[in-house]
């Protein structure tokens, strides 16, 4: 089990902020960044990217975690999401994130790089539908 310190939750809602700078929010208008670390200590971050056909934008989560799957990591220890406002991910992406661990630990942070929550998978999907159910 991953036990992360007080610096670790700060640096890492501290690049998620960063990365949220990087937004493309045109429509919504609300900025989301994300940043994961993979248990080989890589980082990969994502903000939301929208467009003007609306179904066709990317959450911040997902493309952090895409980005890490695509180079070839998928085994996850934390991902740390930042808004205005300390929102919290939604059902997507906490779909996608129980596809490649329940434990893995959320920290939900805020514009100003507070810590709002800190969970895991497990605890904002109870009950996932998970590779395991397909077996
Ligand atoms: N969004 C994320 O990036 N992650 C979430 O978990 C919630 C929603 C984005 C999608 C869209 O660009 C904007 O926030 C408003 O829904």
């Amino acid at each position: 089990m991953t036990s992360l310190s007080d610096e670790e939750r700060r640096a890492l809602i501290d690049l998620a902020n960063e990365a949220r700078r990087r937004a493309y929010a045109p429509y919504s208008n609300y900025h989301v960044g994300a940043a994961l670390r993979t248990r080989s200590g890589r980082i990969f971050t994502g903000c939301n990217v929208e467009n003007a056909a609306y179904p066709t934008g990317m959450c911040a989560e997902r493309i952090a975690i895409f980005k890490a799957v695509s180079e070839g990591e998928r085994e996850f220890e934390v991902i740390a999401v930042a808004t205005s406002n300390g929102g919290s991910p939604c059902g997507g992406c906490r779909q996608v994130m129980a596809e490649f661990g329940l434990d893995t630990i959320v920290l939900i942070g805020d514009g100003e790089g507070h810590l709002i929550q800190e969970t895991t998978v497990a605890g904002l999907l109870p009950g996932a539908f998970t590779p395991k159910d397909l077996l």
